[in-house]
């Protein structure tokens, strides 16, 4: 049988706290998000939160990742590079932001609206964002890895949008990503089984269009192949005895 690493109590403190600055950073970047204000602006506030709390970025130069934080604007699926483009009234733009703090990772994304969205764009987030709560809801130990999968796939795919394959969930803690892969489609009762003590984000990358995804030459920005609207939630959470807990809240 296939078994994955275990986190123990104090671990467990460790990760909530990082999870928590994550979270907060992302509470004040809520507030900051408006018309006109540059992705590198949110960067920078993101850095600035971190250092204030004595917590550094994970992908700030994490295989050669050029800033703190992803921004994933519209078509964007996920790893967006922050720069000095503008946000406009009406776009979407997911905020990604991993700390790292006492030897452990805290990983965590929403997708926010820039002032007032199509109503389109708004239930793509509202449906990404249910799927993550829906998955986090089941966890326990016994479940398969593939009914994490199983539960986003049926619920988003019967909302008409799709799920994206090419990027997935990770085992988290002592390293920013470890085993397992979390594949956000999938059949139930399939896969490994989790046990008490794991760590792991789930992050669903949802389309408003088909799942497709294409590398830009930055070789970091994966978008939708048919340019359709992307959005993204993320969480990292610890499995106990008896369920989860969420480790990325504010
Ligand atoms: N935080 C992203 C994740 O959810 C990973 C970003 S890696 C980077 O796994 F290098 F692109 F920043
Ligand atoms: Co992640
Ligand atoms: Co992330």
């Amino acid at each position: 049988m296939q078994s994955f690493k275990k986190y123990y109590p104090d671990e467990f403190k460790k990760l909530k706290h990082a999870g928590k600055i994550s979270s907060q950073c992302l509470d004040l970047v809520e507030e900051k998000i408006k018309p006109g204000i540059t992705t590198e602006e949110i960067d920078k506030i993101c850095n600035d939160f971190l250092k204030k709390n004595k917590a550094v970025s994970a992908p700030l130069l994490y295989r050669g990742f050029p800033k703190s934080i992803c921004t994933s604007v519209n078509h964007v699926v996920c790893h967006g590079i922050p720069s000095n483009k503008t946000l406009n009234e009406g776009d979407i733009v997911n905020v990604d932001v991993t700390s790292y703090i006492d030897g452990f990772h805290g990983d965590t994304s929403r997708t926010f609206c820039v002032g007032k969205v199509s109503v389109k764009a708004k239930n793509l987030i509202d449906i990404t964002k249910e799927a993550l709560q829906r998955a986090i809801k089941i966890l326990k130990p016994g479940l398969n890895l593939g009914d994490i999968g199983h539960e986003i796939q049926s619920f988003v795919e019967s909302n008409g949008y799709s799920v994206v394959r090419d990027f997935c969930g990770h085992g988290i803690g002592r390293e920013f990503h470890e085993e397992p892969n979390i594949l956000h489609y999938g059949k139930k009762g399939s896969g490994p089984k989790i046990h008490e003590g794991m760590v792991f984000t789930i992050e669903p990358m949802i389309n408003s269009g088909k799942y497709e995804t294409k590398l830009l030459n930055d070789g970091w920005t994966a978008v939708t192949k048919d340019k359709s609207l992307s959005a993204q939630f993320e969480h990292t959470v610890g499995i106990t005895n008896n369920g989860y807990e969420i480790f990325t809240l504010s």
